[in-house]
C-alpha cells in the first residue's frame, strides 16, 4: 500500500470563525504558489486535516477547501439527547468532517474521560462511517516508571474492544506521550518509531498483518519545522498531529514542505 502521510492540525481551543478565515485564505495563497505540496494531497501522498474549535468548523465547512480535510476535536457516542455542552458524530458528519479526534490525554487528564468512554466514542464514529484519531499516550511518571508500553497497550486494547477487523482499518491512532504536549519536549525519533512500532504490532496480534500494515499512526508531542523530518522518516510514523505549530500557515507549511522531503 502507498504511503500517504497525514499531517493533522490540532487547534484546540484557538480560533473561531474569523480567524479560520483567514487562516484558510493565507494558506490558499500557499498553496496557489506550491504547486508541488498540492500535487501530492491530490496524488495521496500527503493528506492535510485541520481540527478547529466546534465552532469554527461550519467556516471550513462553507469554504469547501478542494485539497484539505477537517475534523472535530471531540464527540459524543449518543446521537442525541440531554447532553449539555456536547456533540454528537452525524453532527459532524453532517459538517463534512472526515475525521474526530478521541481521546486525546487533555480530555483525559483534564475532562476526566476514562478508557471506557473513549472506547464508546470509537465504536460510536466507526459505525457512522468516521475516522476516529485515537490518541494514546504515557505521562511522564509512566514512562520513568518503565510502564510506558502497558499505558498504550491498555488505552489501545480498551478503545479497540468493540471493533471488528472490517472497521479497524478506519482508525487512525496517534501516539502523543503526555510530557511532549505542548512541552517543547519531543520523544527522540527512535522512542517515537518503537512506540508506534509497538501499536502496529498490537494491531497486528488482533487483526492480522493486513490491518497492522494498513492503520495509519500518528506522533504527537511539540512537532516542528525543525523535528518533522526525523520522525515523519520513521518506518512506523504516517504522520503527524500537530498542535502550537499548525496554528500558523507558515510552520504548518514548513511541516508540509518536510513531510514531502522524506516521502
Ligand atoms: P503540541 O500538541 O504539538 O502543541 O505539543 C499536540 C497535541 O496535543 O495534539
Amino acid at each position: 500500500m502507498e504511503r500517504c502521510v497525514l499531517l493533522a492540525g490540532n487547534w484546540k481551543m484557538h480560533k473561531g470563525p474569523k480567524e479560520t478565515r483567514s487562516f484558510l485564505e493565507d494558506l490558499d495563497k500557499v498553496l496557489e504558489l506550491e504547486n508541488g505540496i498540492t500535487e501530492a494531497i491530490v496524488s495521496k501522498k500527503i493528506e492535510l486535516a485541520l481540527f478547529p474549535p466546534f465552532i469554527s468548523i461550519p467556516t471550513l465547512c462553507d469554504f469547501n477547501h478542494k485539497v484539505i480535510k477537517w475534523g472535530g476535536q471531540n464527540a459524543h457516542w449518543e446521537e442525541k439527547g440531554a447532553f449539555t455542552g456536547e456533540i454528537s458524530i452525524p453532527m459532524l458528519l453532517e459538517l463534512g468532517c472526515s475525521y474526530v479526534i478521541l481521546g486525546h490525554s487533555e480530555r483525559r487528564h483534564i475532562f476526566g474521560e476514562t478508557d471506557e468512554m473513549v472506547s464508546k466514542k470509537v465504536t460510536a464514529a466507526l459505525d457512522h462511517g468516521l475516522s476516529p484519531v485515537l490518541c494514546v499516550g504515557e505521562t511522564l511518571d509512566e514512562r520513568n516508571g518503565g510502564n510506558a508500553f502497558s499505558v498504550i497497550r491498555r488505552q489501545l486494547l480498551s478503545a479497540l474492544e468493540g471493533v471488528d477487523s472490517t472497521k479497524a482499518a478506519q482508525i487512525v491512532v496517534a501516539y502523543e506521550p503526555v510530557w511532549a504536549i505542548g512541552t517543547g519536549r519531543t520523544a527522540s525519533d527512535t522512542d517515537a518509531q518503537e512506540a508506534c512500532s509497538f501499536i502496529r504490532s498490537l494491531f497486528a496480534e488482533r487483526y492480522g498483518q493486513d490491518v497492522a500494515s494498513g492503520v495509519r499512526i500518528l506522533y504527537g508531542g511539540s512537532v516542528n519545522p525543525k523535528n518533522a523530518a526525523g520522525l515523519l522518516g520513521q518506518p512506523d510514523i504516517d504522520g503527524a498531529l500537530i498542535g502550537g505549530a499548525s496554528l500558523s500557515v507558515e510552520s504548518y507549511i514548513e511541516i508540509v514542505k518536510e513531510a514531502l522531503s522524506v516521502l
